[in-house]
């Protein structure tokens, strides 16, 4: 599988002893690049001049081997790059310096494992090509400020006003409180509350469906909209066989996690979504946004994800083209020659952490 970060590329093989391994996507002949995408192969082949390689990098055969000066085999394989696994991901890096995955990712570790990713499935996957920056695209998930911008929909059942951070060194959590109405909407009843889940397309959405709760659903007297949901969550879990340790929170909002730099895991209790964004290879101001979603009760499957180029997609459902549909005006408003500076409230504070590292990475001595 290729892995395209700006104009680097590199690619992650399972070999037959079933180690993954990683190496640079390029030509130690005439730096071509080898493969693309993703998909099966017992050798990997050049497609210019044919040099081979076996799936563990060793060099396999170079045409005509003799026309060259004398080449070591050594100085012939393909160019290695590090690869670790994180809850059923894996993580490929360039830098020979950095710190190895866990140390990376620090606290974020322990905090995952009540959560059991490694054994969610994937439903659906896409990439959207987005033109913006991909710092831009990142901003749009660390904070929840823009519910009440582009999202109004969502706020008779998240408060967008009540949320809890917490910040590491590098990475971050957002809890985004669901089942409970945005201040605008504390009029609503719980079962208004449930029925506006219900209507949500998405995760809480497609969980109520599957339980058989419709639009004509009625939250039980003495329960609020939450505490009904994450009961109906926690047997939806347990009927697929899963017993869980998760809490009421856990189980009901959007657990919001960042890993620096561009991994977003949305929490919701028996699903997941998985978003990482990539500079695009030919323009600093486009990017890419390739997002999995995941769920506990899904089986596993291996698939190709779906391409969309840029255009919004009804299968991503309406919050992603929402901010899909805002994000190229963000790009091009920064250009703006009247715009001196921008302006973060508290509640973009992640933003300006995001920031803040970047910082310190571009500072960093080489
Ligand atoms: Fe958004």
């Amino acid at each position: 599988m290729e892995l395209e970060v700006g104009d680097q590329s590199m690619f992650v093989v399972r070999g037959r002893d079933g180690v993954l391994r990683g190496f640079r996507n390029v030509c130690p002949h005439r730096g071509t690049r080898i493969v693309e995408g993703c998909g099966r192969a017992a050798t990997l082949r050049c497609p210019y001049h044919r040099w081979s390689w076996r799936l563990d990098g060793t060099i396999a055969g170079i045409p005509d081997r003799a026309a060259f000066e004398p080449i070591d085999d050594d100085d012939a394989g393909l160019l290695p790059v590090r690869v670790d696994t994180w809850e059923g991901l894996v993580f490929a890096c360039h830098d020979p310096h950095a710190p190895d995955l866990s140390t990376f990712l620090g606290p974020v570790v322990d905090r995952f494992r009540r959560y059991e990713l490694a054994a969610y499935g994937t439903v659906t996957s896409a990439s959207v090509r987005i033109e913006a920056n991909w710092k831009a695209v990142c901003d749009s998930f660390l904070e929840a400020y823009h519910i009440q911008g582009i999202h109004r929909q969502v706020m008779p059942f998240i408060d967008y006003t009540d949320l809890h951070y917490e910040q590491w060194d590098l990475h971050s959590h957002m809890v985004v409180p669901v089942g409970v109405p945005s201040p605008s909407g504390r009029m609503l009843s719980p079962t208004d509350v449930l029925r506006a889940m219900v209507a949500d397309e998405v995760f809480h959405g497609a969980v109520l469906q599957e339980l058989g709760v419709g639009l004509d659903a009625e939250v039980p007297e003495g329960l609020t909209a939450r505490a009904h949901f994450a009961a109906l969550n926690r047997a939806f879990l347990e009927q697929h066989g899963v017993s869980t340790e998760l809490n009421e929170s856990q189980l009901v909002d959007d657990h919001h996690y960042f890993l620096f730099p561009n991994l977003i895991v949305n929490h919701f209790g028996s699903s997941c979504l998985l978003s990482r964004v990539r500079p695009a290879a030919d323009s600093h101001e486009r990017s890419w946004w390739d997002m999995w979603i995941l769920s506990r009760v899904a089986p596993m499957q291996a698939s190709a994800p779906a391409v969309y180029d840029g255009a919004g997609t009804d299968m991503l459902g309406i919050i992603a083209n929402q901010d899909i549909d805002c994000l190229p005006g963000v790009q091009r408003g920064m250009h703006d020659l009247g715009l001196k500076q921008v302006r973060l409230g508290t509640n973009e504070r992640r933003v300006a952490s995001f920031h803040d590292a970047i910082d310190l990475f571009l500072d960093a001595p080489d």
